[in-house]
């Protein structure tokens, strides 16, 4: 009786991949409910390292049923990569492994080729998406224009949306941006190829999990990007197109709020973000370069540099409210190691006075300073403790102030990135 829902609290990456799969163990749905291939989700287990842009981190497991949400945004090309590897890699991925939503979007060439053409004309001002093609897809999704996975079962249905789609977007990609036209007929001819062998992975998903609910099977939500990424919530306009929050699960898989039982926070022990967007806690110096490194906080999907800074609990605490969080998973614990001091962003000044919420204006964020309380760092190797008690004083301290300043309980502790480099305080399951 405890479906949870894990989504990130910062600007993504914060290693819910690794989570997700850890949680796996005792669930039998894993679902993805939002975003697309803007995502990469790392695990690492018994030293292989696997990344996955739309696939649900649970599919490691062979008796585990992995859904693709309608809430998604999916690029059949990187859909079906993805199953290529995972097959070469000894593991086959069956429609009984893996099911697709008839609902969810479809990412368009036309997308990417528009995501691209509006970052390069914005130039420095760029928001730095990942190019993959997730806002303009979102777009289409709500201008009521979009490709759903079901019209790659029907070609006349598919022939006509492109036909129509294109002519609009082909006279904004070359009368607006001065880029190339896209012919209809090889997008249709890859899509319907594409559409046959995806037809057996698409299925009603909300049917699926309503199924599983009257079997007592146990639902895990893997949630992509990070609350402060959130279309609504996030440092707009600097975010992704979608809901990264916990109650898009509900509208992201098709189910109600209330089998939603447990919603896990992923925290990183520091703060990244990868492209532009304000970031108060953020190092530029010396600091930010080792936490940088000894983090290899380098994109899962696009490889760029992460920009790196201190805990920030301003954004963390707006995210506990947000998601209605009942713990948090800490990760990335042993990246820390090594710092003499470390400090932890309690409060914002602005304008002389202290505040505790990110404001809603770009203009405030960007004259917000970081109010820190500065904790004590440790100098001992922790990848190998497997206890809370195996810690050292100093980390078990950084820990309770995150739970004190932020009154949400740490049930995971991350202390590196294998599956078993993890202190398990309290399963949700
Ligand atoms: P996600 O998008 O939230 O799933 O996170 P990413 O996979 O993009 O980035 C997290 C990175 O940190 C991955 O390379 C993980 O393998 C790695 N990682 C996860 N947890 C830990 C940890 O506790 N310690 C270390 N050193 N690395 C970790
Ligand atoms: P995971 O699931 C980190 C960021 C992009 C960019 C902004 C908008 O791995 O945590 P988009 O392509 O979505 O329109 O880009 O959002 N972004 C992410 N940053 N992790 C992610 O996913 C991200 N998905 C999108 O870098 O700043
Ligand atoms: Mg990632």
């Amino acid at each position: 009786m405890s479906n949870t829902v894990v989504v990130g609290t910062q600007w993504g990456d914060e290693g819910k991949g690794k989570v997700v799969d850890l949680l796996t163990a005792k669930a039998d749905l894993i679902v993805r409910f939002q975003g697309g291939n803007n995502a990469g989700h790392t695990l690492v287990v018994e030293g292989r390292q696997f990344i996955f842009h739309i696939i649900p981190s649970g599919i490691l497991y062979d008796d585990k049923k992995c859904l693709i949400g309608n809430g998604l945004v999916v690029d059949p090309e990187v859909l079906l990569e993805e199953i290529k590897g995972l097959k070469e890699a000894g593991i086959v991925v069956s429609p009984n492994r893996l099911s697709l939503s008839d609902k969810a979007q479809i990412i368009m060439p036309y997308h990417k080729a528009i995501d691209l053409a509006r970052e390069a004309a914005k130039g420095r001002d760029k928001l730095g998406t990942t190019g993959r093609g997730i806002g303009p897809c979102y777009e289409d999704k709500v201008a009521r224009t979009g490709v759903r996975a079901v019209d790659l079962t029907e070609p006349d249905t598919l022939e006509e949306k492109i036909r129509v789609n294109l002519k609009e977007k082909n006279f904004y990609l070359t009368e607006f941006f001065g880029a190339e036209p896209l012919e209809v007929q090889p997008i249709l001819d890859r899509y319907l190829e594409m559409g046959e062998t995806l037809t057996p992975f698409i299925t009603d998903v909300s049917v699926e999990l309503a199924e599983g609910l009257k079997a007592n099977m146990k639902i895990l939500f893997e949630g992509a990007q990070g609350t402060h990424l959130d279309i609504d919530h996030g440092t707009y306009p600097f975010v992704t197109s979608s809901n990264p929050v916990s109650g898009a699960a509900c509208t992201g898989a098709g189910i109600g709020p209330g089998q939603l039982h447990h919603v896990m926070g992923i925290v990183k022990a520091y703060t990244t973000r990868v492209g532009a967007g304000p970031f108060v806690t953020e190092l530029t110096d010396e600091t930010g370069d080792y936490i940088q490194e000894r983090g290899a906080e380098f994109g899962a999907t696009t490889g760029r540099r992460r920009r790196c800074g201190w805990l920030d609990l301003v954004i963390v605490r707006d995210s506990a409210r947000l998601n209605g969080l009942n713990s948090f998973a800490i990760t990335k614990l042993d990246v820390l190691t090594g710092l003499k001091t470390l400090n932890i962003c309690v409060g914002y000044e602005l304008g002389g006075k202290r505040i505790d919420c990110r404001p809603a204006s770009l203009k405030k964020q960007a004259r917000c300073t970081p109010v820190y309380e500065e904790m004590l760092g440790w100098e001992e190797d922790i990848t190998g403790s497997r206890e809370k008690d195996q810690l050292p004083e100093q980390a078990r301290a950084y820990l309770d102030s995150i739970e004190k300043i932020t009154g949400v309980p740490v049930s995971i502790v991350s202390v590196g990135p294998g599956r078993e480099e993890t202190i398990m305080v309290q399963n949700p399951f």
